[in-house]
């Protein structure tokens, strides 16, 4: 039989150690019946094994260590239960492999099999999702193109198949089939330590491995799926960002987003018919306002956009959608969605983005000019196949999933299949919500810091 490298270097290795211990041992066992014959033959000689042993010893021992030394490091083992979980699916790949003949056909002749390099990175420390990665070649590129590796990476299942950018690689998305595990935060300090901890001043994080520059944004769901509490999370982010950002609040439910408006900045806080109006013309205006400031601040510039020039970002956050726009008249109609359209085709470079929250996003509700502009798009809960058809345009490859609350799929421009997602569970906000704490205190900047303040008082 055909072996790989690793399994000869260890075969090696193991024939090594013996030989050392069998030196040991012969020198410790022979030495005495050695010297017992010299005395029977009346020479005058003994023969002292233990400086041989000790060499011996230190010999077997240094291996040992430089070993484990190059195991550890090639494993990466200071990454604790990751390294050990890749360490065994990649063994579990290597063999696979191997048995789907992955191994080199050409130099048959050869003792040794070569297999393509494979990694396995997790995303996270709870092990939910990672990438498989493997290395392309001339010689696998067609196998490893129609390859399925759900079933030798036990536990997970793979998402999506695509080739690094420089395409040396390819990468396998994978997530873990019992995971679906929430992030759960009960401060709010440390969700904003893991918001930070992937992101800048202009970016915010969703879920576990999603974390993105601010673009403007599709959130669909039917009635509690949770769509209201994952906006939260977000805005929790926001206003705690050291840029400040200028957000407008557009209820039309009356609902959570009216009150959280009403701390943060009540003056872009819209709940009727009238002012929702309002407020989306203000955006607009803002719109037309920042393009003007983004001209003279790029007069001297080629590229860049609001970042670049240091010019603070603006969000319309919409909840339920649906319920202002379907009870519009058609002439009020067309100048909102004339307002929304600019927004989202003119306002990403400028830094003034759309967050539309909606149950369905039919064509009648959400023109395509609106919709498509929307680049990153969260449905969540157990949709029907006609939400996601509408939502990403294609239904089809929509990972099969129960849903609990917060959890659903997301696809953004970068991607041409939709991906598992998962709101985190923000365990802190039931502590305001019937608990001694004012909520307000909550939508306060930097109330992380003031909470710990007081904690230290
Ligand atoms: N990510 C989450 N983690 C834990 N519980 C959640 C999460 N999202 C929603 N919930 C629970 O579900 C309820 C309904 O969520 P909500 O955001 O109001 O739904 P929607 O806005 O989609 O109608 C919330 O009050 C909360 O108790
Ligand atoms: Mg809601």
């Amino acid at each position: 039989m055909r072996m790989t490298q690793r399994k000869l270097n260890g075969i090696y290795f193991s024939i090594w150690i013996a030989l050392t211990l069998t030196v040991v041992i012969i020198l410790k066992v022979a030495t005495p019946i050695f010297n017992n014959l010299l005395t029977d033959l009346n020479l005058d000689y003994q023969f002292d094994p233990t400086l041989a042993i000790q060499m011996s010893v230190v010999l077997l021992l240094l291996s040992l260590l430089i070993f484990s030394t190059i195991w550890s490091i090639r494993n990466r083992i200071w990454k604790g239960k990751e390294s050990i979980k890749s360490y065994f699916l990649i063994l579990k790949i290597r063999k696979e492999l191997i048995l789907a003949s992955y191994s080199d056909d050409q130099n048959v002749t050869e003792k040794v099999v070569r297999l393509p390099k494979i990694k396995i990175k997790f995303d996270d420390k709870q092990l939910n999702t990672g990438r498989l990665i493997i290395r392309d070649s001339v010689e696998f590129h067609e196998k490893l193109e129609k390859a399925t590796f759900t079933p030798a990476l036990k536990g997970f299942k793979v998402e999506t198949v695509y080739q690094s950018d420089d395409g040396d690689w390819f990468i396998f998305d994978f997530y873990a089939t019992d995971s679906q595990n929430q992030d759960v935060f009960t401060e709010l300090s440390s969700f904003l330590d893991w918001s930070n901890q992937t992101t800048n001043q202009y970016q915010i994080r969703f879920d576990g491995r999603l974390s993105a520059d601010l673009k403007h944004i599709l959130l669909v769901g039917a009635t509690r799926t949770g769509k209201t509490y994952g906006l939260i999370g977000l805005l929790l982010q926001m206003i705690n960002k050291s840029t400040t950002y200028h957000l407008y609040f557009a209820d039309p439910k009356n609902d959570q987003l009216r009150k959280i408006g009403n701390w943060v900045d009540p003056k872009k806080t819209a709940v009727t018919t009238e002012e929702l109006i309002k407020l989306i013309e203000q955006v607009y205006q803002r719109l037309i306002e920042r393009e003007k400031e983004m001209e003279k601040a790029t007069a001297t510039r080629m590229t860049g956009d609001y970042r670049d020039v240091k010019l603070e970002p603006i969000f319309l956050v919409f909840d339920e959608f649906s319920s202002f726009i379907n009870v519009l008249e058609s002439k009020e109609k067309k100048q909102v969605l004339g307002h929304l359209t600019a927004v989202v085709q003119r306002g990403a470079g400028a830094g003034v983005f759309l967050l539309l929250i909606m149950q369905k996003s039919d064509a009648t509700t959400l023109p395509t000019a609106i919709r498509s502009n929307l680049l990153l798009k969260i449905v969540l809960g157990n949709a029907t196949t006609t939400t996601y058809s509408t939502a990403f345009e294609s239904s089809s490859d929509v990972p099969i999933f129960r849903f609990g609350k917060g959890q659903g799929v997301y696809l953004d421009d970068t991607m041409s299949k939709p991906k598992l997602f998962s709101f985190p569970y923000l365990k802190f906000i039931d502590a305001f919500d019937g608990g001694s704490n004012d909520p307000a205190l909550l939508w306060q900047k930097n109330s992380s810091d003031q909470q710990a303040l007081n904690s230290e008082l």
